[in-house]
C-alpha cells in the first residue's frame, strides 16, 4: 500500500545547531501542525523538542516531539540537517566522506518506508548530498531538493540592499552553482525592481561597478567562513532559508528559488545536482528557469559543475 501524506507534517533529521534552529523557525512559522525531530542522540532530540514546544503557547497550537523513522514516513517534507559541520578552516567539500556515510544510514530508512513527500537536503556539501540522496533513495528527481544557494542568494540580496539603501526584497538576483567556493553571482540578470543593477547603482551614487560587484560577491562567498571563525557555526540564516522553501512547497506558491537539483543539459551541464532557479511548489521542483547568463557566468557555472562532478564520481553509491 502506498504511504499516505499528512500535508501539515514535517520532520527534521539532525538536531544540531541547524536542525534545532530550523525547528524553532518552523514552530514560529505555523506552517505545520506536527513536527517530528530525530537525532542519533535521542535525548538531544527530546530536549530540543521540549524546549521549542514551550514556545507553542506564544505561537500557535501544534505538536513537536522526538520520534522514530516510523513516525516520519507520512511527512509532507523530511528535512535532513544531520552530519558533521564545517570547522574553522574547513571547506564544505571537506565534509563529503563523513556525511555521505551518514546519509547511507539515513536515506534507506526513509525509502524503505515508501515515503511519498519531499526530501529537503540541508547538510553540507549540500549539492553532493542532494545527488547522494537521489541515488540512494531512487525517488523521482522532483522530490529531492537541496537548500542550495537559497541562503547565498539571501546574503547577496542583503549585501546589495545595504550597499544601495533599498529593501532587500526589491533586489532580484541569484547566486547559482555550488553552495560553496565555486558559486557564481549572476550579475548580468541582476536588477532592482526591473531597473538594471548598474543603472540603479548610479541612481544611488555608486559608479565603481566592477570593484563593488567583486567585493560583494567575495563577501557573500566567504560569509560562512567569517561567521564560523567567530561563532563556530551558522544556523539562523539557513533556518530561515529552509522555512522559505517549506512555505513554498506547503502553500504551493510556485516561487522561483535557487534550490539544488539534478541538471539535464541546461547550459551544457548534466548528471550533477547544483543550484539553478527553479519553480518550487507542492510537488517539489516543477521546472528549472533558464535565466540568461553572459558567457563568463555560463563558463564559471560549467566549472562549478565540473568541480562537483569530480567529487561525485569518486563516491561509491
Ligand atoms: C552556510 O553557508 C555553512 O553552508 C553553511 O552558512
Amino acid at each position: 500500500m502506498t504511504q499516505t501524506i499528512n500535508p501539515r507534517k514535517a520532520a527534521i533529521i539532525g538536531c544540531g545547531f541547524v536542525g534545532s534552529a530550523t525547528a524553532f523557525t518552523l514552530m514560529q512559522s505555523r506552517l505545520f501542525s506536527e513536527l517530528v525531530l530525530l537525532d542519533a542522540n535521542e535525548a538531544k532530540a527530546d530536549g530540543e523538542a521540549k524546549d521549542i514546544a514551550h514556545g507553542i503557547p506564544f505561537s500557535g497550537q501544534m505538536k513537536i516531539y522526538a520520534g522514530t523513522y516510523d513516525d516520519i514516513a507520512d511527512s509532507a517534507i523530511i528535512i535532513i540537517t544531520a552530519g558533521a559541520n564545517q570547522k574553522p578552516g574547513e571547506t564544505r567539500l571537506d565534509l563529503v566522506h563523513k556525511n555521505v556515510a551518514i546519509y547511507k544510514s539515513i536515506i534507506p530508512e526513509i525509502s524503505k518506508r515508501d515515503f511519498q513527500g519531499i526530501l529537503l537536503i540541508v547538510s553540507n556539501p549540500v549539492d553532493i548530498l542532494t545527488y547522494t540522496a537521489l541515488k540512494l533513495s531512487g525517488f523521482p528527481e522532483n522530490r529531492v531538493i537541496g537548500s542550495g544557494t537559497v541562503l547565498d542568494t539571501a546574503r547577496l540580496k542583503y549585501a546589495l540592499s545595504e550597499h544601495l539603501g533599498v529593501d532587500s526584497r526589491s533586489v532580484h538576483s541569484f547566486i547559482i552553482g555550488e553552495h560553496g567556493d565555486s558559486e557564481i553571482a549572476a550579475w548580468s540578470s541582476t536588477n532592482v525592481s526591473g531597473i538594471p543593477l548598474n543603472t540603479f547603482c548610479e541612481m544611488r551614487g555608486h559608479y565603481n561597478h566592477d570593484a563593488a560587484m567583486d567585493r560583494i560577491a567575495e563577501e557573500v562567498k566567504n560569509s560562512a567562513y567569517d561567521i564560523i571563525s567567530k561563532k563556530q557555526a551558522t544556523y539562523y540564516g539557513i533556518a530561515m532559508s529552509v522555512k522559505r522553501i517549506c512555505e513554498c512547497i506547503i502553500r504551493n506558491e510556485r516561487s522561483i528559488l535557487p534550490i539544488s537539483s539534478m541538471m539535464h543539459g541546461e547550459y551544457g551541464i548534466s548528471g550533477i545536482s547544483l543550484s539553478m532557479p527553479a519553480i518550487v511548489g507542492l510537488n517539489g521542483i516543477e521546472t528549472h528557469v533558464p535565466i540568461s547568463l553572459d558567457a563568463d557566468e555560463a563558463e564559471k557555472l560549467r566549472e562549478s559543475a565540473e568541480t562537483l562532478k569530480k567529487i561525485a564520481a569518486e563516491l561509491d553509491l
